[in-house]
């Protein structure tokens, strides 16, 4: 069953709670920023902000140029990041071709959990599974133009599923608003199964949209450009987006 894994998880696994469809019981909402909008010449100092922020789940965007146009990075610098700021969780979001091949490096570098694109796999369950046994929580996403139906199959084998909200590839996106109703049928469908995966965002999330994003299911919310501006302090921003996503839920 998902949630339940053999051997030790990955570093920082008990930050990652499952989500439990239980009356009265609160899952708190997890705002994970995005490093894609750090600042990489000062990776460390902005990792330490995050954590001083208490914002703990640290997502890490990783293109290949193929999947999506635009690359990011590998296993080499994330591994340097989870040794600078070892007590964060590490949530690897790969908009990679070929996922399979790089999921024990990223594991080793310190990911958390593995995010793959169903849109990469060639056999879901199988390669979701062998994610699974690398001892990370394994999530699972889809494009805005993917239909949910490609990925309902899969909903047993997942700690997450985490629904796109803009094309992958770019922060500072509009969220499309038609992709929150992936996210409804999704936290109806768990709730229906007693399924414990947790339900992620990501993609043009800021103070307006959280909200909605809240509202229609979603509990993990990936934050880029609406942690890291010049606006406000990461503190700020993050203390702001819970703030705003803890009310949607009353
Ligand atoms: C886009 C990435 C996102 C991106 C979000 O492909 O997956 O994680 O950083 O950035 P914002 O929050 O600015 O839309
Ligand atoms: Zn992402």
């Amino acid at each position: 069953m998902a949630g339940t894994q053999k051997g030790s998880c990955a570093p920082n696994g008990a930050i990652f709670e499952p989500f439990v469809a239980e009356p009265g019981k609160r899952i708190p909402i997890v705002i994970a920023p995005s490093l894609l909008s750090s600042d990489f010449a000062n990776a460390a100092a902005e990792l330490a902000r995050c954590r001083r922020a208490r914002a703990r789940w640290m997502h890490v965007d990783v293109m290949d140029g193929h999947f999506v146009p635009n690359l990011t990075l590998g296993p080499p610098i994330l591994a340097k990041w989870s040794a600078a700021e070892p007590g964060l969780f590490y949530d690897a979001h790969l908009m990679i071709d070929n996922p399979m091949e790089y999921a024990e490096a990223f594991v080793k570098a310190g990911a958390g959990s593995l995010t793959v694109h169903i849109e990469t796999l060639s056999r879901p369950r199988r390669d979701l599974r062998a994610i699974k046994k690398l001892g990370c929580k394994v999530g699972v996403s889809l494009k805005p133009r993917t239909p949910l139906s490609d990925i309902l199959p899969f909903l047993d084998d997942v700690d997450m599923v985490l629904v796109m909200t803009v094309e992958p590839g770019f922060g500072g996106q509009a969220l499309i608003p038609g992709t929150l109703n992936k996210v409804r049928e999704l936290d109806l469908a768990r709730r229906k199964r007693a399924l414990p995966f947790r339900l992620q965002v990501d993609g043009g999330i800021n103070a307006q949209t959280a909200p909605l994003a809240v509202a229609a299911g979603a509990d993990v919310l990936v934050a880029g450009n609406a942690v890291f501006n010049r606006d406000a302090t990461i503190a700020e921003n993050v203390r702001k987006l819970r703030e705003v996503s803890e009310k949607a839920k009353e």
